[in-house]
């Protein structure tokens, strides 16, 4: 058993049954499409990203990139850099404060996320081609750029292992995937697999990818006589103060990090890295302020992206369909310094029954820098592979896609053997495949042309777990009837700051206007990371008990009264609503929040909580779930690919937003048509150097690459979680590259099992 499980094993003897959330069903504001709150500052240019920030007697970074993947960096040249007008000093290790190694990531440690545990920048060891060998500093970011292109580096060089082809002889098995094991065997899948009716055996690869966000990582530092202040564009302000207090051995009360804006991350922005350490060891190195904003080639260079795959997916089935092997083995990428397994089979271990079940996973030491967290992680790469298999395995069987997953939907989790919280996938397939007309879709490839263009249909699941971690928040409720909540959450563009309004002004019974979401700074009290599709659900739970808190004191405080209306009721009798508590059974008695407070002759009353440790999602399997159908059109000469019609249909849970919630699965189809068409880093294997560090070069998707994508909501609550809501952030990529394959296959009759599915693979 996992130290996670006994954890929560244990934690779970003192929490009570989880009781459905009083407030679904009774919703004002949730479940509504409301405008962004922050939606007019972003687009007038008022919400200013961290790099944005004017500060006084500031001086600009800039680093220079080792060209070596492994070795010794023997000698540095900083004559012409340091000669350079504007620069006021070129920092090398030598030059650096005594830093403590970050501490790689662990569930519910809000100090333990960084994607690598290597020293940072405090010796001459290079362990990637592209790690920081020295920094310039300079008046103007222009000179400091100019600067470090003049640093000239001698190096002993080591033979690195770059290749993947080369280190997959070598694979190892991890010890854990996020505190799950490495390998789920349940009966003999392999004989089952020679035994089938129909079988399919394949191999699925994918290349690296990087998470390419609007905003390249940038961060301000400044030090105020031993006070540190950094305004940086992270997905964890919490963990940014607590990770900065650890590798620097300071404090964590004498931090504090600051994120308003983030212009999204996708991953890229949630663990621990090097470019914020190094602006906060300059600045106290300069004494002055000091900006980092790294060039989109720095953020290629320094911070890792999703791991190259390699998974081999076999399926054995009855005539009838239905699963009598499932196998699902992956093979990825994680340097000795990452120990990060992309968590490619879990999709596989909840989705569909099988009479035997093989699930494994290794992975391959490679000299670069870490992998990390990509939007869905694991996940996006693991239904490539299983989605892809599905649908061979339905043209074996001469079956609808669809019809071959309804065949196999479980009533358990297949592998955990526990309770579904709540599972929708069958109705999420039923809603998506009348809105995008799937019954009238010609099964036969090549059977669709216009002109040139051969058309096809393509449909794939979308997976991912329901994730929660323990957070605070503190609610504050103010004699002239309004209310404050703060929470020290990251918005990054996914809508948090408008549905946490929502769900607040709800669970306190106030109009939306008079509630305020104070967030983005980590004075606040500690949310966990905007990742793992996780942040609105944890701060949901945690904002509940600060609120439920709240209005047991309000009530204690109203029963001095012995007049009041109240004076007999218990907590669990009120509802709050018209800006006060009422009691539920008569909902004409009541008192409002303001008219308690002036009873009590007080301007204020703030609650602060924590919320409990996930014990649900121990004792349930609990996801959101969809199905994505894509139309594509491929050029039959050309082998272009254009995808020309997009529906996906959700289960997530209620829907805190509907238009912000839209927004969110429309991102990660977006970005999965990037993974599936288009988007591919490039590695010289000899020198294990990325060769195409731009967006000129790295194709991410523009308008012309997206059609219209049409969303559709089950909407059902789950009862075992805050609002019925489950996460949706990363959802939204799940199945999409597996929809695409699959649709070129019935457009062309050729499958491809390598991503991305260039014009070259199609001709
Ligand atoms: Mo997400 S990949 O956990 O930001």
């Amino acid at each position: 058993m996992s130290i996670l499980q006994t954890l929560l094993e244990t934690a779970s003897r003192f929490v009570p049954d989880d009781k459905p959330d009083p407030l679904i069903g009774g919703q004002v504001f949730v479940g509504r499409a409301i405008d962004r709150v922050d939606g007019a500052a972003k687009v007038t240019g008022g919400a200013r990203f961290s790099a944005e920030h004017p500060i006084e007697n500031l001086v600009h970074a800039e680093p220079v990139f080792s060209s070596i993947s492994k070795g010794k960096v023997t000698h540095l040249d900083l004559s012409a850099a340091k000669a350079h007008p504007g620069v006021i000093a070129v920092i090398t290790p030598e030059d650096m404060p005594r830093l403590k190694p970050p501490s790689l990531f662990s569930l519910l440690k809000p100090d333990k996320f960084a994607a690598s545990n290597l020293p940072i920048f405090q010796d001459n060891r290079v362990y990637w081609n592209g790690q920081v060998i020295a920094l310039v500093i300079a008046e103007t970011h222009e000179q400091a750029q100019e600067a470090a292109s003049l640093v000239r580096a001698q190096y002993e060089v080591e033979s690195p292992a770059s290749s993947f082809e080369s280190g997959k002889a070598k694979a190892t098995m991890p010890k854990d995937i996020l505190g799950e094991p490495p390998e789920v065997k349940i009966g003999d899948a392999e004989l089952n697999l020679a035994t089938a009716a129909v079988r399919i055996d394949a191999i699925y690869k994918s290349p690296y990818y990087s998470h390419c966000a609007l905003e390249p990582h940038a961060s301000i530092a400044l030090w105020d006589e031993g006070k540190l202040t950094v305004l940086d564009s992270t997905q964890h302000v919490s963990g940014y103060k607590l990770s900065l207090a650890q590798v620097f051995g300071i404090d964590p009360d004498s931090i504090r990090v600051i994120a308003p804006f983030v212009g999204g991350g996708f991953g890229g922005k949630a663990g621990f890295w090097w470019n914020t350490v190094l602006a906060v060891a300059a600045a106290k190195i300069v004494q002055r302020p000091v900006k980092l904003a790294l060039s989109r080639e720095g953020v290629f260079r320094t911070v890792g992206g999703r791991t190259i795959a390699e998974q081999r997916v076999a399926l054995g089935a009855t005539r009838d369909g239905h699963l009598t092997s499932l196998i699902q083995g992956c093979i990825t990428v994680t340097p000795s310094h990452a120990r990060y397994a992309e968590q490619c089979t879990f999709p596989a271990r909840h989705l569909y029954t099988a009479d035997a079940i093989h699930l494994s996973q290794h992975v391959v030491d490679l000299d670069m820098v870490a992998n990390t967290w990509m939007r869905a992680p694991g996940e996006s790469i693991g239904t490539f592979a299983l989605e892809s298999a599905l649908d061979e395995l339905a043209i074996e069987l001469q079956m609808d896609p669809v019809d071959l997953r309804r065949n196999n939907e479980p009533n358990r989790d297949p592998t955990k053997g526990t309770e579904f919280s709540s599972r929708r996938l069958i109705e999420a397939y039923s809603l998506g495949a009348s809105a995008f007309e799937w019954k009238s879709r010609n099964p036969v490839p090549c059977s669709q042309r216009d002109g040139s263009w051969l058309i096809g249909q393509g449909v794939a699941t979308a997976y991912y777990p329901a994730i929660r971690i323990p957070g605070s928040a503190r609610v504050r409720v103010e004699s002239d009837g309004r209310a404050k909540v703060f929470v020290a959450a990251n918005e990054m563009g996914m809508g948090v700051a408008t549905t946490q309004l929502q769900h607040a002004a709800d669970r306190l019974g106030l109009p939306l206007p008079h509630v305020e979401f104070q967030y983005g700074d980590s004075s606040l009290p500690s949310s966990p990371m905007a990742g793992g599709s996780c942040q609105t659900l944890s701060i949901l739970a945690a904002v509940r008990s600060a609120i439920e808190k709240l209005q047991r004191e309000l009530l204690k405080l109203e029963q001095r009264d012995s007049e009041s209306v109240l004076k007999a009721a218990k907590y669990e009798d009120l509802l709050a609503l018209n800006s006060g508590l009422y009691l539920a059974s008569d909902t004409s008695r009541g008192v409002t929040i303001a008219e308690i407070l002036r009873k009590a002759d007080l301007p204020f009353l703030e609650a602060e909580a924590t919320s409990s440790l996930p014990v649900e999602t121990l004792k349930y399997s609990m996801a959101s779930y969809g199905a994505q159908f894509c139309e594509v059109r491929v050029n039959d000469s050309t082998g272009e690919t254009r995808v020309s019609r997009w529906v996906g249909a959700f289960d997530c849970g209620t829907i805190l937003n509907p238009k912000t919630a839209t927004s969110q699965l429309q991102g990660g189809i977006v970005m999965g048509i990037g993974m599936a068409l288009t988007e591919e880093v490039l590695f010289d294997e000899r020198s294990g150097r990325i060769m195409n560090p731009s967006l000129a070069e790295y194709h991410v998707p523009v308008h012309l690459d997206v059609p219209h994508i049409d969303i559709h909501f089950c909407g059902i609550p789950d009862p075992h979680t805050p609002l019925g809501a489950r996460g949706i952030g990363e959802i939204g990529i799940t199945g999409v590259a597996a929809a695409i394959a699959n649709a070129i296959y019935n457009a062309t009759g050729k499958r491809i099992q390598s991503l991305p599915i260039t014009l070259d693979k199609l001709m």
